[in-house]
């Protein structure tokens, strides 16, 4: 008799063969296609969204719907899911990475030791947490605060796509490298990103510093708290 992994092997063998006949594998001529040109700002198509339709409503109702989440492994290890805190209705959106195991633990982005330091940072730009929107790549914590693998990336991403278009902030700010890569589909350093104008699917955003970098490198201080200045001047221009 033939164990029971083989079984499940052989039915999907099965039901493949049954959908998509025996060809698997693609033509060398397809696979020899040159790439079709695109136009420099184009960006990949948008990633579709892995839950049920989004209820009408506003950003706390969408909060709820998805706060349950189990799409991605990350879903079994996390105490809370973090979706974001701040103004609602705010014109700069902040986007970090993932949360930490002070975020796992309070259901908040941002409150330990790099959140601390985020706050100095605004406020020694002018800025209050509460006049800000701040989310993350991740709404769960990877386990020991490892980088976010890319199907993680891939499972979250229409949520904070959603984030973004309920809180419809005038301007993003990625922080870090994490977030301005994937927000940009880029993999330019995060020093070349910082110092302009990019856009997020229409939506003005610029790079600078993650928190946790600085409080490593405590001389970017400095460019941390000039590129927020710069974010102050720049949202009374959009
Ligand atoms: N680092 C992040 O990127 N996000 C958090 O919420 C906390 C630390």
């Amino acid at each position: 008799m033939m164990p029971e992994p083989l079984d499940a092997l052989n039915a999907f063998l099965t039901w493949y063969r049954d959908l998509y006949g025996t060809r698997w594998f693609i033509d060398e001529e397809e696979e020899n296609t040159p790439a079709r040109p695109v136009e420099a700002s184009a960006k990949l198509p948008a990633p579709e969204v892995p839950v049920a339709p989004t209820p009408v409503g506003g950003l706390e109702d969408y909060h709820q719907h998805i706060k349950e989440c189990q799409i991605c492994p990350l879903g079994g290890t996390r105490t809370n899911f973090v979706f974001g805190s701040g103004n609602p209705e705010a014109d700069i959106m902040f986007i970090g990475e993932a949360p930490g195991r002070d975020e796992d633990l309070q259901g908040l982005p941002f409150v330990g030791r790099s959140g601390q330091l985020l706050t100095r940072i605004l406020e020694m730009a002018g800025l209050k947490r509460e006049d800000v929107y701040i989310a993350n790549i991740l709404k769960c914590r990877p386990p020991n605060n490892r980088d976010p693998q890319p199907d993680e990336i891939e499972s979250c991403s229409p949520y904070l796509h959603r984030q973004i278009e309920l809180v419809h902030p005038k301007l993003l700010v990625a922080l870090g490298r994490i977030s301005a890569h994937k927000l940009l589909n880029t993999e330019t350093p995060l020093t070349r990103l910082r110092g302009q104008i990019h856009r997020y699917r229409g939506t003005p955003l610029v790079v600078t510093f993650h928190p946790a970098y600085v409080l490593r490198n405590q001389n970017a201080m400095a460019d941390a708290v000039g590129d927020v200045k710069g974010i102050v001047n720049l949202i009374k221009t959009l």
